[in-house]
């Protein structure tokens, strides 16, 4: 639910509150000074108006406008929340503070505590360097490393967030005493939303032994790997501004190519790319290069994640590594040069069948039905199947048959195909509006009461984009009306069972 905090955050201006502390200096839209947090010569500490956000590109650290001061002044999140409100004449009441909000804020402490670690280890950073992942990416990322888990339990305890912290069961109660971090003696990997919060990790072993190369933070209240995408953060404003996102399949991957300057990047979390991921993405961009190892299991990989991208309505190119190259080795060995010229030569999903078909018309007719059918877009996909049939005198009627309709077929919520209109203008009105309500006094079928708890919560990424982007001028006279229907809906259905 809002809480007091979130109100804060919303109502300061992060360039006042840090303006307070330091003199920042305007550069284009952002402004910037030297970090109070470590020795800095050249100023490196920038504070973002639009994004509400500060970050040393010197030492790593970031966070919104509490965190600063919380830092600044030494003191707890919730402390300096406490001060801030009283010099913007607001009373805070924290007993309101929503519980996911205190496991978000015991996670970012945990991040800040790896990633201090990492400076502290040589090994460590010879380790990203000897990669060849650099400085830059390293801070951008805020990559950590873990040290024993009494040492990251004895962290979280001084700050009364030990509790917290285990909801997110990156760190595992095995006695009274006796804690396991999952991560311990791993390097770090900071997951994070599309707003910067950070929501979980994954950790790479340093050594080939014989532990699993990668562990993921659990699913859980706070992390849902299958809604999220690694990297997404860091990548959309270069995804929007190339027109188009590349798709690898490791974190590394991501990793090196940041470090090549090609930061258009993501990854799904550790297992298959869902289509609650492929839409995400599909909200930056409408063309996505799939660049998958180039081993049987990439292949493999990659046709099962098409139809998921093609169902989000991206335009799908599929990018063919050579024989047992993944994106990270192949940059290594051959540079950057040639991947973007790899990657700009090949060609898009379906004008490749179009154009390949002859080589192989069986196969390849069959490959282009199985993935015409994931093609939302009737128009498309219609003016797709003419192209095919002529270009390779293929019947119509051959290519018409697909299975379109069971394909197409998602009982997926993050889909408006089976919301009736109230319903959608209702998601919109407790997105736009919060009202303090109790959801459940709404008379709402399953799948709706869904939406409307994360629209209240204002977790925008779990809306349908045609939510998002309906635009209803008089949405405030008729919000009040619809909100009370559905009240009384509830009401009339009462009394019917009494
Ligand atoms: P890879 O084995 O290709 O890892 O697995 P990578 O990212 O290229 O790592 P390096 O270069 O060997 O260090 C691809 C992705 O699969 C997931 C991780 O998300 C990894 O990045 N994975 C892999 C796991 O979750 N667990 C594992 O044990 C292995
Ligand atoms: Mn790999």
């Amino acid at each position: 639910m809002s809480s007091d905090i979130e109100d804060l955050r919303r109502e300061i201006d992060i360039v006042d509150v840090i303006s307070e502390y330091l003199n920042l200096e305007r550069v284009g839209s952002n402004y910037r000074t030297n970090c109070p947090f470590h020795p800095d010569r050249t100023p490196s500490f920038y504070v973002s108006p639009s994004k509400q956000i500060f970050k040393c590109f010197g030492c790593g650290v970031g966070g919104d406008a509490i965190k600063f001061v919380s830092l600044y002044e030494n003191i707890s999140y919730f402390e300096a929340a406490l001060e801030i409100a009283k010099k913007y004449g607001k009373t805070l009441d924290l007993k309101k503070t929503s519980k996911n909000e205190r496991i978000f804020i015991a996670i970012d402490k945990a991040s800040d505590f790896y990633r201090e670690s990492l400076l502290r280890n040589e090994k460590v950073a010879e380790y990203l360097k000897d990669r060849g992942i650099d400085g830059k990416t390293v801070k951008k990322f805020g990559l950590g490393f873990a040290p024993s888990s009494e040492e990251l339990v004895k962290f979280l305890q001084k700050d009364g967030f030990l509790e917290d912290y285990l909801k997110t069961k990156n760190l595992i109660k095995l006695g009274e005493k006796a804690y396991r971090d999952l991560f311990s003696r791993r390097i770090v990997i900071p997951i994070r939303d599309p707003k910067g919060r950070v929501i979980g990790f994954g950790g790479r072993r340093l050594k080939d032994d014989n532990t699993p190369k990668y562990v993921n933070s659990p699913d859980s209240e706070v992390f849902k790997k299958g809604k999220n995408l690694f990297a997404i953060y860091e990548s959309k404003d270069y995804i929007r501004e190339d027109g188009y996102a590349i798709l690898v399949e490791g974190y590394f991957d991501v990793l090196k190519l940041f470090s090549e300057g090609i930061r258009n990047v993501v990854a799904p979390l550790g297992t298959a790319l869902t289509y609650e991921q492929a839409e995400l993405l599909s909200k930056y961009t409408k063309k996505v290069y799939i660049l998958y190892d180039g081993d049987d299991a990439g292949r493999k990989a990659m046709k099962s994640t098409i139809p998921h991208l093609l169902k989000a309505g991206l335009e799908v190119y599929p990018v063919y590594l050579p024989e047992g190259y993944d994106p990270d080795e192949f940059v290594r060995e051959f540079g950057k040069e040639s991947l973007k010229e790899l990657i700009n030569s090949s060609p898009e999903l379906f004008e490749y069948l179009i154009n390949t078909a002859r080589e192989n018309i069986k196969e390849k007719t069959k490959e282009f039905k199985f993935y015409l059918s994931f093609v939302p877009d009737e128009v498309k996909s219609l003016a797709l199947l003419e192209e095919f049939a002529i270009k390779n005198k293929v019947p119509r009627d051959v290519l018409k048959n697909y299975n379109k309709s069971k394909n197409l077929d998602r009982t997926d919520k993050t889909k408006t195909n089976n919301l009736r209109f109230k319903e959608k203008l209702l998601v919109k009105g407790l997105l736009l509006f919060h009202p303090k309500i109790d959801v459940n006094k709404l008379k709402l079928r399953k799948e709706v009461k869904d939406l409307c708890i994360n629209a209240i919560e204002g977790r925008e990424d779990e809306i349908p984009k045609e939510i998002l982007e309906y635009k209803c001028s008089n949405i405030e006279s008729i919000f009040p009306k619809i909100l009370n229907e559905f009240l009384n809906n509830s009401e009339d259905s009462k009394r019917k069972n009494v």
